[in-house]
């Protein structure tokens, strides 16, 4: 069987750099450009025909790199590739995962159904499942999810003294307990209200008793930064200190990065997302992934 081949989209260089010494597989070389207008030129620099490749492509700001990828699959394609696989560490548009009001689109669905046609497999770190079970209730192909959990917990028990974890909302109680039981640390989950995209209530329950650990809030994903803000607030309030804060996926978008900083003692995020603050190196557990989902790789 022929090694496969790693591509990364333009922004994932040093994740897919860090994958094919990993996976012992060959890094390619993909051409990705935009034309004045606006649409995309792409180029296959090394040849696809006959191999298994691996595209790498995280989807923050994910409406630039959904039409791209989708190029870059159907050329390989076109090119001749056996097998097209696609490791997104951060996968987008999951969040909407019902018709809250009448009208509105179910576009994780959409985007699973755009993504399923174009690719044979899908690797990801926890994606964002909320009201899903699992991927298979959207995507229809081969998929594997990374759970960060473990790598956060090793980090927090190594830069971390006496933690007390905290999760910001119901949703993220599948990661504050796993996270909290594998460092050995006690934990609460606090309840948010959201009343719109940037308009987000955090109610804290008396915690008066954790002061004197270190407080580390923890969440999948910190976009606009309000709820980790707000959550850090509260906290605050009751006489914790300034929290550490700890995010799979750091999307930041606008002044969130140093909006949180004001209220954080520290901002440490997974590389899922490149970043000044990854420090959790998530790649060997995305070669893992990759080697169940590609048989070249084995
Ligand atoms: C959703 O509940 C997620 O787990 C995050 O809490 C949410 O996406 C964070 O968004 P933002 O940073 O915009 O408050």
């Amino acid at each position: 069987m022929t090694n496969p081949l790693l591509l990364a989209i333009p922004g994932n260089e040093t994740l897919a750099s860090a994958l094919s010494k990993q996976l012992g597989a060959e890094l390619g070389a993909l051409e990705m450009r935009a034309f004045p207008d606006g649409e995309t030129y792409l180029r296959f620099l090394t040849d696809p025909a006959a191999r298994s490749i691996v595209i790498v492509c995280t989807m923050s700001g994910p409406n630039d790199k959904i039409l791209p990828l989708l190029f870059a699959a159907a050329t390989a394609r076109d090119l001749g590739a056996a097998r097209v696989g696609l490791v997104a560490p951060y996968l987008a548009y999951m969040r909407q995962d019902r018709r809250f009001k009448p009208g509105e689109g179910v576009t994780s669905r959409e985007v699973a159904h755009l993504l399923s046609e174009a690719f044979d497999w899908l690797a990801t770190v926890d994606p964002h499942l909320h009201r899903y079970g699992s991927l298979g209730d959207i995507y229809t192909i081969r998929t594997r999810v990374v759970h960060a959990a473990p790598q956060v917990s090793r980090w927090i028990k190594a830069n971390v003294t006496n933690p007390f974890v905290i999760g910001p909302d119901s949703e993220s109680q599948q990661w504050v307990t796993a996270v909290a039981e594998a460092a050995g640390a006690p934990f609460a989950v606090l309840e948010k209200v959201r009343r719109g995209d940037r308009d987000v209530e955090i109610r804290v329950s008396d915690l008066r008793r954790f002061q004197g650990h270190t407080p580390v809030l923890i969440d999948d994903i910190v976009s606009s930064g309000r709820t980790m803000i707000e959550a850090a607030k509260g906290l605050t309030a009751q006489g914790l200190g300034r929290p550490v804060c700890v995010i799979v996926h750091g999307l930041f978008s606008g002044t969130a990065f140093a909006d949180l900083l004001e209220v954080a003692s520290l901002v440490v995020t997974t590389n899922t997302v490149p970043d000044g603050s990854n420090a959790i190196d998530l790649a060997p557990d995305l070669a893992s992934a990759i080697s169940e989902l590609e048989p070249t790789t084995r």
